[in-house]
């Protein structure tokens, strides 16, 4: 089956796309995080309720970041793929149902580093085994998905340099690959964002970081007003 077939089995039309909800996706290096950070502060000193959350992992949910300790640990042997992207799913349903499904419920804006996309880059494109990974993700989102998904847009051989001049956050093994494996990822984040076009907004995020920030913040900003 062709890639755009297998990835739109990934909703339903039950599926809710929150107004709320807003995903950051992207390579290492990508800004993301950062960005994410200062526009949570900002939208806080606007008067907005905001939650910032991340996956693997999640705000409030020490299942999800326990499943995230042990996809991140350096200290085991090598998962097979299936159980990493299992691992992945797991911690991200326990994510949906404790603290989504709860905060969006409450109106919250809710930001989130890393969703779905990046299990159907990493697991699913990177891994040749994107059907896979979209039944189990299709389970594991409980018909919940963001309107917008911000791409954090960076050719990796400028956003891997960034990382090696910045080293002073968590390094995981994760971070420790090579050139190839950046640019499968990125070229999965190209793929998905041209599929997904109704969801995507693209970021420059080869820009500097207060022009990108200034982005991302008009673009948040006209989605929760809208709402
Ligand atoms: P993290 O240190 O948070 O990296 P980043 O700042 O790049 O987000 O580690 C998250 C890693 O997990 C990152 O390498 C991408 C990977 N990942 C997957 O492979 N699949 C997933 O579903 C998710 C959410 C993350």
């Amino acid at each position: 089956m062709e890639t755009k077939k297998i990835l739109a089995e990934l909703t339903t039309e039950t599926t809710i796309f929150y107004p709320n909800f807003i995903s950051f996706e992207g390579g290492e290096g990508s800004g993301k995080t950062t960005v994410l950070k200062q526009i949570s502060q900002k939208l806080s000193d606007a008067g907005y309720e905001v939650i910032i959350t991340r996956e693997p992992g999640g705000f409030q949910s020490d299942i999800a970041e326990h499943i995230r300790e042990l996809i991140l640990s350096d200290k085991m042997g090598k998962m097979t793929p299936l159980t990493e992207a299992f691992l992945y799913a797991a911690a991200r349903t326990q994510h949906v149902q404790q603290t989504l499904i709860p905060e969006l419920t409450k109106g919250k804006i809710i930001l989130s580093d890393r969703y779905v996309d990046s299990s159907l880059v990493y697991q699913g494109l990177g891994w040749d085994n994107l059907a896979t990974v979209v039944q189990i993700n299709k389970a594991a989102i409980c018909n919940v998905m963001p309107k917008t998904t911000l791409f954090f847009d960076v050719k990796p051989e400028i956003a891997i340099g960034r990382v090696m001049e910045n080293r002073t956050e968590e390094i995981n093994h994760l971070d420790a690959r090579e050139m190839s494996f950046h640019q499968l990822v990125y070229a999965g984040f190209k793929q998905l964002e041209a599929i997904y076009d109704n969801r995507y907004v693209n970021i420059d995020a080869s820009l500097p970081l207060a022009e990108v920030e200034q982005a991302v913040y008009q673009i948040i900003l006209a989605q929760v007003e809208d709402n």
